[in-house]
């Protein structure tokens, strides 16, 4: 029997791998690689360790490569159809496992579960099954599976169907509905999302909170977790690299730029965001211009550097939402700016040296998010910035458990909150801005990628069957 089984030890399966490719004019692809928690915490296994990276192609360039077998040592790319991948994608977990999980529904007219849904929500379980039929091909005997995130709900339990023998683990990167909410699901869906789930030997969460609201789940719908374990691993900020990547040149280019931008002696009010709709950046603008109505001794003296990069834009809720944060950015601009002062600097282009720039110069970081389920800016700010910065910190975010006690908090949907909450950013004195940012900085690196990797797969492996 063994023999039929594949060569690795280790797979780690999500929906966006670690390298995407772009048809050249051309004709030639051009392979990209990407960054993020999981790229970095993989690598602590190390290229000896027979790791296999298990993604789906994305885009046209990427099936393409695909199709002409061209792709890189350790990652494997599903070519999911390009509809059933549309459907899983952007109609089932972007539009209802996401909008479920960050709440984010206006209840009156919608979610609407009918016949559409129910032809995605089929796509769903293709795309999923895809990847569970992939991973139990290239898994060796006993190996052990780390599956991502609400796109691959279904797959814990599909692959222990197929293969038996592996230790199975999911990983939720987004936060956990409550039950209420979670109920909005159909029955039959909400109790195949959660026996999917449960199929895995053990379950990771970014907090206790999203933990907690998962087993609440399963206890109201399918009589509680059984002997699937829950655990918590709170990722935490890649000092080495932020600190060493935000030194560079092309860093100090940018710094030099948004100096100009900013003008001299003002204070920065810094946010930097993926334009998901749980990030809550037009209430942030809100709040800013309720700042400058009832502090208006701010005016002149303050610019908040909003960097809003567009994400999921296939979606028309994501691409309007971008719009309504454009149009609100130059309302404030033409109401208050003079001609030597812009009050807000929107950028919407992707430029990761020029989020460190930002990072580096902030004053005050916003991260006023909805719902979150951890918010990695609110960890690297503190580490990054030159002179130490004030963290004005949603509770919803997850990274609120770690960093609440050193940040301002505030309720996202509280406007004159949170444009109080600046004010009292901006005014802190500098030795309890400096103790406050160092304190952010310790909690926030207490848990790096690579370690928040290896202690899942070592409880994983460890675990007794
Ligand atoms: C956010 C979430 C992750 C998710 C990712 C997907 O960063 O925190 O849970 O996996 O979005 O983003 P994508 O661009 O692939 O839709």
């Amino acid at each position: 029997m063994a023999s039929t089984h594949g060569a690795h030890q280790v797979l780690v399966a999500s929906n966006r791998g670690p390298v995407s490719y772009e048809v050249q004019e051309d004709g030639s692809l051009a392979a990209k690689r990407g960054g993020g928690g999981l790229v970095s915490g993989l690598s602590a296994i190390g290229p000896d360790a027979g790791a296999l990276w298990v993604c789906s192609a994305l885009s046209d360039g990427d099936r393409e490569a695909v199709r002409q077998g061209v792709g890189e040592e350790g990652v494997r790319m599903l070519a999911v159809p390009a509809d059933v991948h549309a459907d899983a994608y952007n109609g089932i977990a972007n539009s209802v496992l996401w909008f479920v999980h960050h709440m984010l529904y206006q209840t009156p007219l919608e979610p609407v579960f009918d016949a559409e849904f129910r032809r995605q929500w089929a796509s769903y379980e293709t795309y999923n099954r895809a990847f569970a039929e992939a991973l139990a091909e290239e898994a060796a005997e006993g190996a052990a599976v780390l599956v991502q995130d609400y796109h691959l709900t279904l797959v814990p339990g599909m692959l222990r169907e197929l293969r038996p023998d592996l230790r199975i683990g999911h990983f939720s990167h987004t936060p956990w509905a409550p039950a209420d909410y979670f109920r909005m699901l159909p029955d039959d869906i909400a109790e195949q999302v959660l026996r999917g789930m449960l199929g895995a030997d053990r379950l990771g969460f970014l907090t206790r909170r999203w933990a907690d609201a998962f087993t609440a789940c399963c206890t109201e719908l399918v009589g509680g977790p059984g002997n699937t374990e829950v655990g918590v691993h709170g990722l935490g900020a890649d000092a080495d690299f932020l600190r060493r990547r935000s030194h560079e040149a092309d860093v100090d280019e940018r710094m030099a730029a948004l100096r100009e931008e900013i003008g001299a002696g003002r204070k920065t009010i810094v946010r930097v965001d993926r334009t998901e709709l749980s990030k809550n950046i037009v209430r942030g603008l809100l709040a800013y211009r309720q700042l400058l109505d009832d502090h208006p001794e701010w005016r002149e003296r303050v610019v908040h550097v909003a960097f809003a990069y567009p994400s999921r834009q296939d979606l028309a809720v994501y691409r309007d939402y971008t719009a309504e944060v454009q149009r609100l950015a130059e309302e404030i601009n033409s109401r208050y700016g003079t001609p030597g002062w812009t009050p807000v600097v929107l950028h919407v282009k992707d430029d990761f040296a020029r989020s460190l720039a930002a990072y580096r110069l902030a004053d005050v970081a916003l991260v006023n998010p909805i719902r979150d389920g951890m918010n990695l800016v609110a960890k690297e700010v503190p580490v990054v910035s030159d002179d130490g910065c004030v963290l004005v910190l949603s509770r919803e975010a997850g990274a609120h458990a770690e960093l609440g006690e050193d940040a301002i908090t505030v309720n996202p949907y509280d406007v004159i909150g949170t444009a109080e909450a600046l004010h009292t950013a901006l005014t802190l004195p500098a030795e309890e801005r400096a103790e406050h940012s160092k304190r952010l900085a310790a909690a926030a690196t207490a848990l790096p990628p690579a370690q928040w990797f290896l202690d899942q797969l070592n409880a994983l492996v460890d675990q007794p069957s």
